[in-house]
């Protein structure tokens, strides 16, 4: 709101990104008195009193104002190959699956994609090019979870190496920031472990 009005009232240039206005599409990531989070879920009386400093999320080029360039981390989304995969010819109706393993995916499907986690992960502000960062790697772990896809071998010999994958310290800042309480380290953890 703070933001429509300054861009409404003060300066009509200022430009963010935003959507749903109810942390669901995760446009509105930035940095909100050192915190990654969603602007829309922040109630401007949870923040300090006077002034409040707003930045894009960290360690990203900047497009314009608080607008970052997430083509970097959209490439490296296309890498795990976010989708279905089995060799078995399309039911008539849905792929079944046991409540049980439905429940595995509860904790990743609700990841938005808005990057507050990857871009408070200091591994991934030295290593960005080449480590996935922890959106990426719980998206990973989303599909190997998954119990009607096949390919868990593929994707993770596709995350066996020195960066992809382990240059995570659990240094936990993505399970800290993450507006949504979800738990990107503990998903790296999983997938560490099925290694
Ligand atoms: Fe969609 Fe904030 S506007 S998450």
């Amino acid at each position: 709101d703070a933001l429509v009005k300054i861009n409404d009232q003060v300066d009509p240039t200022l430009s963010f990104r935003r959507s749903c206005r109810e942390g669901v599409c995760g446009s509105c990531a930035m940095n909100i008195d050192g915190h990654n989070t969603l602007a829309c879920l922040t109630p401007i009386n949870s923040l300090k009193a006077g002034a409040s400093r707003i930045t894009p999320l960290p360690h990203l080029p900047v497009l314009k104002d608080l607008i970052p360039d997430l083509t970097g981390l959209y490439a490296q989304y296309a890498l795990i190959e976010p989708w279905l995969q089995s060799d078995q010819p399309p039911p008539d109706r849905e792929r079944r699956q046991s409540p049980e393993d439905r429940a595995k995916l509860d904790g990743l499907w609700e990841c938005i994609l808005c990057f507050c986690c990857t871009t408070s992960c200091p591994s991934y502000w030295w290593s960005g090019e080449r480590y996935l960062g922890p959106a990426i790697l719980l998206q990973a772990y989303r599909w190997i979870a998954d119990s009607r896809d096949e390919a868990a071998g593929e994707r993770l010999d596709d995350l066996e190496d020195p960066f992809r994958l382990y240059r995570c310290h659990t240094i936990m800042n993505c399970t800290r920031t993450c507006p949504k309480s979800l738990n990107p380290a503990k998903a790296i953890a999983e997938i560490k472990q099925l290694m």
